[in-house]
């Protein structure tokens, strides 16, 4: 950065992202094969589609909703709570968010203060990171377990807690490893979180794709834990809707007030035909949630294969969730994970994202995403096979 930019520190420590930068060298390139991408390949189902399409025609949709969601979208996520999260909410506990994505940002800034510490568990999204700097947070990586599927290390967790710590953040399930958190370790983590009275905030963006005996176990869902839980939610990934900017979060009411003062200057509202969108998403038929999921069991378990078709060039931990993995790379000594992507995409045209882009212990790995069609998997992973052979 050039000295004469007016450019705040927050924003300068923030280093550039490996997973653009990804994006950007294979835009410079024909057919590539692409496993770096988190968003469904699928289009969003029609009948959301057609909704959208009626409130424009209807007139809905030229001004501002309430700064917190339209009440009848609120009164339709308190049902999907109650029923597919055991969160027994009210309206005037959720606010409808641009995305998860905002969600969190709003979620953060209003708890926040400049030096505390919020605890990531390690690897982790990458964007959460760049959140916490955002709102001059410290991130305290906390390393997970590897060979237990990445899972919460939740005595790390205690050990890590200091004077200045303010929050945890975690998804779950896991963006980058499909790591799923369960109900058992989650109740360890409130034990901990209220000796300390510290926040979490969650970020359950997968919480539909979850796979074999996991189940999805959302915290909020301990009555003990409403004063000190924000949990987002978001449309982006179960109804295959990216590109609409939709989600929510649920927060004890007494909060909500404080939460929106961070959520109006980035936002004021939701996009209000998304809005419209994801009424119709949460009142029709759920049949594309099952498939979409059914889609990405049956694309992790054909990556797994074809990773142990590959051998001993990635060590791998089957994901429990989400439609992502990390496999550590096993055949590069002294080479970076972005080194090793970079190759991979210029000498193979497959294009994976470097495992140093989701915190410290992430070096070493790459993130693969399945959710994509099984011809897409296959024609990687034959490029990956000629690669390292
Ligand atoms: C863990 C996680 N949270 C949030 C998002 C983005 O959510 P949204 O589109 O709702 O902002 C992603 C997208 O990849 C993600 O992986």
């Amino acid at each position: 950065m050039k000295d004469d930019w007016r450019i705040s520190k927050r924003v300068q420590q923030i280093e550039k992202s490996a997973i653009h930068e990804m994006t950007r060298l294979s835009r410079n390139m024909d057919d590539v094969a692409f496993l770096s991408w988190a968003k469904p390949t699928s289009n969003t189902p029609e009948h959301i589609r057609k909704a959208a399409i009626s409130a424009i025609e209807q007139g809905l949709v030229g001004g501002y909703s309430g700064t917190n969601g339209l009440p009848e979208l609120r009164e339709e996520i308190t049902k999907k709570l109650e029923r597919d999260n055991n969160i027994n909410a009210k309206a005037s506990e959720i606010i409808v968010t641009v995305g998860a994505i905002e969600g969190l940002s709003a979620a953060l800034m209003s708890v926040i203060d400049p030096g505390d510490e919020v605890i990531l568990p390690s690897p982790t999204y990458s964007t959460h990171i760049r959140q916490v700097l955002i709102a001059s947070g410290k991130p305290v990586f906390v390393p997970t377990i590897e060979e237990h599927g990445f899972s919460l290390d939740v005595e790390r967790v205690r050990q890590s807690i200091t004077p200045k710590t303010k929050a945890i953040l975690y998804c779950s399930p896991s963006n980058p490893t499909g790591t799923v958190l369960n109900e058992a370790q989650l109740r360890q983590l409130k034990d901990i979180v209220l000796e300390h009275n510290i926040m979490v905030i969650t970020d359950e963006a997968y919480e539909y794709f979850v796979y074999d005996d996991n189940e999805h176990f959302s915290i909020a869902s301990i009555p003990e834990m409403k004063k000190n839980v924000i949990s987002c939610f978001t449309f982006t990934k179960t109804y295959a809707m990216t590109g609409w900017r939709i989600g929510y979060l649920h927060a004890d009411e007494g909060l909500i007030p404080q939460i929106e003062k961070s959520h109006i200057p980035f936002a004021i509202c939701a996009p209000v035909v998304s809005q419209y969108a994801a009424l119709a998403a949460l009142t029709g038929p759920q049949d594309c949630v099952r498939e979409f999921r059914e889609h990405y069991l049956s694309t992790r378990d054909l990556m797994c294969q074809r990773l142990d078709q590959l051998g001993g060039i990635f060590e791998y931990q089957r994901p429990q969730g989400s439609y992502l993995m990390f496999p550590k790379i096993l055949v590069a000594e002294g080479r970076s994970s972005a080194d090793f992507c970079i190759g991979l995409l210029k000498d193979a045209k497959v294009s994976t994202t470097p495992g140093v882009a989701f915190g410290p212990t992430g070096e070493g790995h790459l993130r693969l995403s399945f959710c994509v069609p099984h011809d897409m998997v296959n024609k990687a992973f034959d490029r990956i096979e000629a690669y390292v052979k």
